[in-house]
């Protein structure tokens, strides 16, 4: 079943059936698409490992359509929760609570905590309250690609394992949710979004980063399982290179001319800001410098470009901008494996 923009009740029917008999179906929400199969159903939850080719201990999202339903699946409610989901949800926060009996521990990896979020898209809303209440989505990629921001992308990687997908069109965000730990004495960001530390401060005050998230040191694990995998890669070997603008498109058109001397394939990762100053290889704009949510939109469907296209370098700018770029940066630095080089001085 393949289902367009503004689906009707008849086939949002059909899919919550779908999810209630222990089926798959995969669905936008303004982050990225995701893989929703029914959160409360152990069985369900094995399906998405599966279909993901995902690590069994690497817990599941569990999205919901209003607040009251988060009492029923938390065993307690921290004071943060309840101020951070009238600030945020609908929208791209993840919070980590006490898990409650109901939620199986297939769906949360084994953990006593939960994640839970309510998406702010109506397609999923539709999906969740049709589904039961209550679903499992974890981004709807095979494990280790990029997640999917358009539905094409969603049935690149799973079509075929799968019921059904919900066309929505392409994702507003392009990068996962915030998630926030709130079982710990003092909040804790386990992954940047587009929710970040200043708008967290806002409205719960003392937030920390993961320390796992930053450190240097490879024995410092992040906490959410998911970090820790290598994720979003393209198949090409990826360069990050940092500096000031000049220096980083001197440096980049250096590289780029070395490499394809010794006759390899190179693309460059730019702004439209950039895209003019490469004169070699394939040049891909990921968005503007004057409106960043473009950057992050695009960025998972420009790392998909580079394994179609084949290239096998790729030599990325930094996109260290000032609302989005924290959670960009993130996933491009996974992305290039940590390959980050400062680009040469004049
Ligand atoms: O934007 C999003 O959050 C998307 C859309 C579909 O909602 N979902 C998503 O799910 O990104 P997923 O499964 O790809 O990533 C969930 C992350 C993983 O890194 C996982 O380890 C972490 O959340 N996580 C889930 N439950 C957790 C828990 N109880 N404690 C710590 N980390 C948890
Ligand atoms: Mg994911």
């Amino acid at each position: 079943m393949d289902m367009t923009e503004g689906c009707d009740e008849a086939l949002m029917a059909q899919a919550g059936e779908i999810l209630r008999r222990g089926g798959l179906v995969a669905f936008p929400t303004e982050t990225v698409y995701g893989l929703g199969g029914n959160a409360l159903d152990p069985e369900a939850s094995a399906k998405i490992y599966s279909a993901k080719g995902r690590p069994s201990d690497n817990p599941l999202i569990v999205h919901i359509a209003s607040f009251d339903a988060l009492p029923a699946i938390v065993s307690s409610m921290p004071a943060e929760a309840e101020k951070l989901a009238k600030a945020f949800w609908p929208g791209p926060l993840t919070m980590i609570l006490p898990r409650g009996e109901r939620v199986p521990l297939e769906t949360t990896g084994g953990l006593d905590t939960v994640a839970v979020r309510m998406p702010d898209n109506d397609l999923a809303l539709a999906l969740i309250r049709a589904g039961g209440g209550y679903v499992a989505g974890p981004s709807a990629n095979t494990s280790g690609r990029p997640s999917p921001t358009k539905a094409s992308h969603v049935m690149e990687d799973l079509g075929g394992k799968i019921d059904a997908v919900i066309d929505g069109g392409s994702t507003g965000i392009g990068v996962e949710s915030t998630i926030v730990d709130l079982t710990e004495d003092v909040p804790v960001v386990l992954r940047p979004g587009y929710i970040n530390m200043e708008m967290l401060r806002k409205v719960i005050g003392e937030v920390r980063m993961d320390k796992g998230l930053t450190s240097d040191d490879p024995s410092v694990r992040p906490k959410a399982p998911g970090m820790k995998y290598r994720h979003y890669a393209p198949k090409a070997d990826m360069v990050i290179v940092e500096g000031k603008r000049e220096n980083v498109i001197r440096t980049i058109n250096r590289l780029a001319a070395e490499d394809i001397r010794r006759g390899r394939r190179v693309a460059v990762l730019t702004t439209d800001e950039g895209a003019g100053a490469y004169p070699m290889g394939l040049v891909v704009s990921v968005g503007t410098r004057k409106d960043e949510i473009t950057i992050a939109r695009h960025l998972y469907d420009s790392l998909r470009y580079f394994d179609k296209a084949g290239v096998d370098s790729v030599y990325s700018e930094a996109f260290d901008t000032p609302q989005v770029g924290g959670a960009v940066m993130n996933r491009l630095l996974k992305a290039a494996g940590h390959r980050v080089i400062m680009a040469d001085e004049e």
